[in-house]
């Protein structure tokens, strides 16, 4: 069952993340590496900042977050992790496709470039990736990373924003 996130699960998110986030030890850039991978704070501050989570329950439990955030004129899928036990089953598929039912706004997603597990997920899903130069801009126009997150990431986008914006 998918259904939006209360507020009362903040720390069931704040698990979620940070359990599905060990997936990034060792591949990420080390400087870009701490555990808890997302502090309580942080997340705190992206749900501040409009980033709406989406639940997968099973069980009554919650296995897999993913969250939505209208930035201007685009909506980015931000923080998408389903529990390290739960992963390969599907549920990140039927997240992503729900959450893209949920906007009319061109797509966009953020990841880390050595996350190739993650990249290969949202091209089967018919994301793809944008230019070096273009994800720059991007990263940079609509999200709020360091310098150093914008070197080590790459973005990807849904047909409706290749349409909008690479029409030429
Ligand atoms: C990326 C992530 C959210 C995807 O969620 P997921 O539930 O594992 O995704 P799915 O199971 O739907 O799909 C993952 C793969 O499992 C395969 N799969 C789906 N159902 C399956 C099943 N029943 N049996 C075996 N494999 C299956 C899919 O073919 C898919 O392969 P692909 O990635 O090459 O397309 C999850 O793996 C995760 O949390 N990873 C760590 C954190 C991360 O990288 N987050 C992304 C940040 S942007």
């Amino acid at each position: 069952m998918i259904r939006p996130c209360a507020s009362s699960e903040f720390k069931v998110i704040y698990e979620i993340i940070n359990d599905a986030a060990q997936a990034y030890k060792g591949i990420i850039p080390a400087d870009r590496w701490k555990e808890p991978y997302m502090a309580e704070s942080e997340l705190r501050h992206e749900m501040n900042e409009g980033v709406i989570f989406w639940g997968y329950e099973e069980g009554g439990q919650l296995v897999g977050v993913m969250g939505l955030q209208n930035v201007q004129d685009v909506t980015l899928i931000r923080h998408a992790y389903v529990r390290t036990a739960k992963r390969n089953q599907g549920i990140g598929t039927k997240l992503l496709s729900f959450l893209r039912g949920q906007t009319a706004r061109p797509l966009l997603i953020g990841t880390w470039a050595n996350a190739v597990w993650a990249v290969r997920f949202y091209e089967n899903h018919g994301f793809r990736m944008v230019s070096v130069e273009e994800k720059n801009r991007l990263l940079k126009k609509y999200w709020s990373i360091a310098e150093r997150q914008v070197e080590t990431s790459v973005v990807l986008a849904d047909q409706k924003w290749f349409d909008l914006y690479q029409s030429e």
